[in-house]
């Protein structure tokens, strides 16, 4: 495992909790000399182990060059969030594609006891500020049993409204697939970031890949 890939800026972010600070493409090093907050654990719904378990998650991407952790953490060198951009894998629905400018965001959490102070919000803008992904199409699954009904008390479907809000915020759209993962919940959804720069062929090429099943994409 190598761990080589350039650190980016940093920026800070005032919250009511004190200073945090933002840093994409945090390199294994980094990821590794930072402590998580105990309130860090969605994806693996908070069982013991789940921090470190995120841990080995954001090293394994940290790893490739043209991938990214963007991770929020505080002065005494505590994660408390984080997003994942990566390429999709080559048998997943835009993997098939095989085209490097398409990225899928894998997951954006902040800790149970960091939310609602807007650092979600601070992370996405940080993430598209240098307009690194506007010649790039960024493309995000939003799957209902992956949401954190535990801590957040919202129904299925405010969770969906509050999701497409955020990412909205940050040049996201609802588009329509048949994706058989996003179609098995009528919670789930597709969001994607299709870059003000992004060309017409791959513009085209992504547009045509929602419909996988032939003529159903025509409408008939
Ligand atoms: C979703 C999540 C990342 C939001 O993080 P956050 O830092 O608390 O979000 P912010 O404070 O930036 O708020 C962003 C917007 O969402 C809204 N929001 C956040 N939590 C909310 C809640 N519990 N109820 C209602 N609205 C909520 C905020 O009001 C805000 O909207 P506004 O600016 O229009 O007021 C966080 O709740 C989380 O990690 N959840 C578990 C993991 C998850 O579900 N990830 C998404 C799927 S991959």
């Amino acid at each position: 495992m190598t761990c080589e890939t350039e650190e980016e800026p940093i920026t800070a972010v005032e919250t009511s909790r004190g200073t945090v600070y933002i840093r994409r493409r945090c390199r294994c090093d980094l990821i590794k000399s930072l402590a998580l907050d105990p309130g860090i654990g969605a994806f693996f719904r908070y069982n013991e182990g789940s921090a470190e378990r995120q841990r080995e998650l954001f090293m394994g991407i940290a790893v490739n060059e043209d991938e990214e952790v963007l991770l929020v953490y505080t002065d005494k060198g505590v994660i408390v969030g984080g997003i994942t951009v990566l390429h999709p894998g080559p048998h997943e629905h835009w993997g098939k594609l095989g085209d490097p400018r398409i990225y899928e965001m894998g997951s954006i959490e902040v800790s149970v006891n960091w939310r609602g102070l807007g650092i979600a919000r601070k992370m996405l803008d940080f993430l598209f500020a240098n307009g690194f992904y506007d010649d790039k199409i960024v493309y995000s699954m939003e799957l209902a049993w992956h949401w954190d009904f535990r801590h957040i008390e919202l129904t299925k479907f405010e969770y969906r409204d509050m999701l497409l809000a955020l990412f909205e915020s940050a040049g996201f759209v609802l588009l329509d697939t048949d994706d058989p993962d996003i179609r098995m919940d009528s919670a789930n959804m597709l969001t994607v970031r299709i870059g003000e720069n992004v060309d017409q062929e791959l513009r085209d090429k992504f547009w045509y890949s929602l419909f996988e099943t032939g003529d159903y994409r025509w409408g008939f």
